[in-house]
C-alpha cells in the first residue's frame, strides 16, 4: 500500500462482513476526500450469534490491523461490536465512533413514539439500542427484535440469483413480527448488513419508514474530523483499500454491486480462529 501523507491518513471502518458497505458508501457520497480502509471479518462473520467474549477476541485481531494502518478515525460499522465500545475503545489511539450511537441519534429525531429495532440476536440481547435511544429521547417506545439468520443470509446471498428466494423469505419473516406483530410503522436497521437489502424490505413492506444510521454516522465522523483539524484536503478524491479474511473475488464483486467506487485493492487478511 503507499504511504499516507499526514491528514490524509485513512479512517478505519471495521465490520464482521460485508455490512460496513452500507457505510463505506456513505462516507464516499459525504466525504469524496477521504481515504479508506476496510476490514470484513469474512471468515468468522456473522458475529451476532457469538458471545461477548468471542466477539472481543475477534474485534481486537482488527483493531490490531487498523492500529497498523495509522488511522485517524475508527468507524465500528457493525452494531453487534458496537455494543461492546467500552470493553476496548482505550485501545485505539484515534477517536471511535459506533454505529448505535448514531442509530440512536437518527431515531431520537423522528417523531414517531414507537420504533423498532431489527439488529442480530446478540445487539438485541445486550439491550444497546433501547437503552441508547431512550437516553436521548425518555419518551421513545422501542421494540427490538433480534435475526437469527438475516446477516449470515445477506452475506452470502447478496446478488446471488439462487439465493433470493431464501433471501426474501427470511426478510418476510423478520420483519413481520414487528410490523404486522407489533404494528410498529418505523423501524431502526440495527445491523449494518441489513440496508444492503433496503429495497427488498420496501417491496416487501411498502409502508415502512426504514432508518438507516449510516449518514448520521458519517454526519458524525465529519464533525469531528472538522473539529480536529483532521479532515482530507479539499477537492482530492479519496481511494478505498479492502482486506477480509473471507474471499477477496467475492468482497470485490459484492463491494461493486453496492456501488462502492475508487478501489484501489482488495486483498485477503489471515483470519483468527474465535
Ligand atoms: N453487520 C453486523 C452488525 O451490524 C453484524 C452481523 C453479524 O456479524 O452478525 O451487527
Amino acid at each position: 500500500m503507499e504511504p499516507f501523507v499526514t491528514n490524509g491518513r485513512p479512517i478505519g471502518v471495521i465490520d464482521s462482513g460485508i455490512g460496513g458497505f452500507s457505510v463505506v458508501k456513505a462516507v464516499q457520497q459525504m466525504l469524496p476526500g477521504e481515504d479508506l480502509v476496510y476490514f470484513g471479518d469474512g471468515a468468522n462473520t456473522p458475529y451476532g450469534n457469538y458471545d461477548a467474549c468471542a466477539i472481543l477476541n475477534m474485534t481486537r485481531y482488527m483493531l490490531e490491523f487498523m492500529r497498523g494502518q495509522q488511522i485517524k478515525l475508527l468507524l465500528v460499522a457493525c452494531n453487534t461490536i458496537s455494543c461492546l465500545i467500552p470493553e476496548f475503545e482505550g485501545e485505539m489511539d484515534c477517536p471511535v465512533l459506533s454505529v448505535v450511537q448514531a442509530g440512536a441519534q437518527a431515531a431520537a429525531r423522528v417523531p414517531q413514539r414507537r420504533i423498532g429495532v431489527v439488529s442480530t440476536c446478540f445487539t438485541h440481547s445486550t439491550g444497546c439500542y433501547p437503552r441508547a435511544i431512550r437516553e436521548l429521547a425518555p419518551e421513545k417506545e422501542v421494540v427490538s427484535y433480534g435475526c437469527a439468520n438475516l446477516a449470515r443470509l445477506v452475506e452470502t446471498r447478496l446478488g446471488v440469483p439462487e439465493g433470493q428466494r431464501e433471501l426474501t423469505e427470511e426478510l418476510r419473516q423478520d420483519f413481520m413480527h414487528l410490523v404486522t406483530g407489533e404494528k410498529i410503522d418505523t423501524c431502526l436497521l440495527g445491523c449494518t448488513h441489513f440496508p444492503l437489502v433496503e429495497d427488498q424490505i420496501r417491496t416487501l413492506y411498502p409502508g415502512l419508514e426504514l432508518l438507516d444510521p449510516a449518514r448520521e454516522m458519517v454526519r458524525m465522523a465529519g464533525e469531528r474530523l472538522g473539529r480536529e483539524g483532521l479532515a482530507a484536503e479539499a477537492g482530492r478524491k479519496g481511494g478505498l483499500w479492502i482486506y477480509t479474511t473471507g474471499d477477496p473475488g467475492d468482497y470485490r464483486e459484492k463491494a461493486r454491486r453496492v456501488g462502492l467506487v475508487h478501489i484501489r485493492d482488495v486483498a485477503h487478511y489471515p483470519p483468527k480462529r474465535p
